[in-house]
């Protein structure tokens, strides 16, 4: 029995990783299932991808499509003629995907065509904003999955709300936190971390990548403007995402405080997270990571696929409008940030959930 493990972008790295271990312990133990790792290549850098599989321990993918950057439709149809070569050449008895960038839908429909079934880890969220190209990507996944594994209640009610079947959900908790446990004791200051003269509880850390915030140069400006001018001199550490960077070539006139650094690797971000007075992105996964370290959590959107994230975490929707911005620092620093608790089953065992799941399904367990 052997399925495909789809990983395309940055945050597919830490979701995989867990899995991947679990079918391993499974192995060493006479479990039969095994696993082909394919990368699209919708990441390529070393900075977005290859330091994320060498710092979780992933083994090298054994198939790199390599589709690079393009259009959400160039991307899209490069992966699926890829896959479906892949496919067609040598096929597996099911393809599990993860989250909800391109590579996810993209390889989710190929498989289905070809009567692979499919199975999707973090399914059932929805932000109910179509205007991101992860929601269309999460829609049209869950539309053609055979098995879901869900973090959430909220996702279990999205899939069943929708006609799923409660047979074919699976809750198992939250692959990206498996990974954010094991690796608590590894994190590790960046290089930069004296140099810039940061101190655990005196700085911020911010993410933008979302093209809402960061496509425009104006509104981009303006959000930074708004965050250094309500930081109270804090050092705001921003690491810059490639799609932001291509918006901010020109860096002159950014607030002070600013500190623009490469995107980081894994172990090194969550380092600045776990020890930041608080977070500023339009991520979703921070602010899973946040809520389970417990740092306040500022996102930059309007809606979330994650309301977790907001009514158990430290998370709180800010929106777009860069006014929104200084009454929130200043709730911060006057120490009025909630408190948050852990979602349920964020425990570190989804993976082991999910692997004893896809066991079961497939027939593929101790024989
Ligand atoms: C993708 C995901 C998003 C995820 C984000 C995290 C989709 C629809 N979006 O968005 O859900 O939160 O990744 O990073 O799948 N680029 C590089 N180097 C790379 C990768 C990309 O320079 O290794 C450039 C590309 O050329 C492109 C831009 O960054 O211009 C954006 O990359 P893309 O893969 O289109 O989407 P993201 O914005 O990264």
């Amino acid at each position: 029995m052997r399925i495909d493990i789809i990983a395309g972008a940055r945050p597919n790295f830490a979701k995989i990783a867990p899995i991947i271990r679990a079918i391993e312990a499974r192995r060493a133990a006479g479990g039969r299932l095994r696993y082909r790792l394919v990368h699209t290549g919708q990441h390529y850098d070393a900075r977005m991808s290859g330091d994320f599989f060498e710092q979780l321990g992933i083994p090298a993918p054994d198939v790199n499509l390599e589709v690079g950057s393009g259009t959400q439709a160039e991307q899209t149809a490069a992966i699926m003629t890829r896959y479906e070569a892949l496919l067609l050449a040598e096929r597996s008895d099911l393809c599990l995907v993860v989250g909800d960038v391109t590579s996810t839908m993209a390889c989710a429909i190929t498989a289905q065509k070809l009567c692979v079934p499919v199975a999707h880890v973090e399914a059932g969220i929805r932000s109910g904003d179509w205007t991101m190209p992860e929601e269309i990507n999460r829609m049209v996944t869950d539309a053609i999955t055979n098995h879901f594994f869900t973090t959430s209640e909220f996702a279990n009610a999205h899939l069943r709300r929708s006609g799923v079947a409660d047979d074919r959900i699976f809750f198992v908790g939250n692959t990206m936190i498996d990974t954010l446990l094991a690796n608590l004791e590894r994190l590790r200051p960046p290089p930069f971390w004296h140099e810039m003269g940061l101190h655990a509880g005196h700085y911020l850390v911010m993410t933008l990548h979302r093209p809402a915030n960061v496509d425009s140069e104006t509104q981009l400006r303006a959000l930074l403007q708004a965050i250094g001018a309500h930081s109270r001199g804090l050092p705001v550490v921003f690491p810059v995402h490639p799609r932001t960077a291509k918006t901010l070539k020109d860096v002159s006139g950014l607030p002070a405080g600013l500190q623009l650094v490469e995107p980081q690797p894994y172990l090194e971000f969550n380092y600045l997270v776990k020890h930041a007075k608080a977070v500023i992105t339009d991520s979703g996964g921070i602010t899973e990571e946040a809520t389970v370290l417990g740092i306040p959590c500022m996102t930059l959107r309007d809606t979330t696929e994650r309301p977790e994230t907001v009514t158990v975490g430290t998370n709180e929707l800010l929106g777009t409008d860069p006014a929104s911005i200084g009454p929130a620092l200043q709730r911060l620093f006057e120490g009025q940030w909630k408190r948050g608790g852990t979602p349920q089953r964020w425990d570190g065992r989804s993976g082991e959930r999910i692997v004893a799941t896809l066991e079961r399904l497939l027939g593929a367990a101790a024989g």
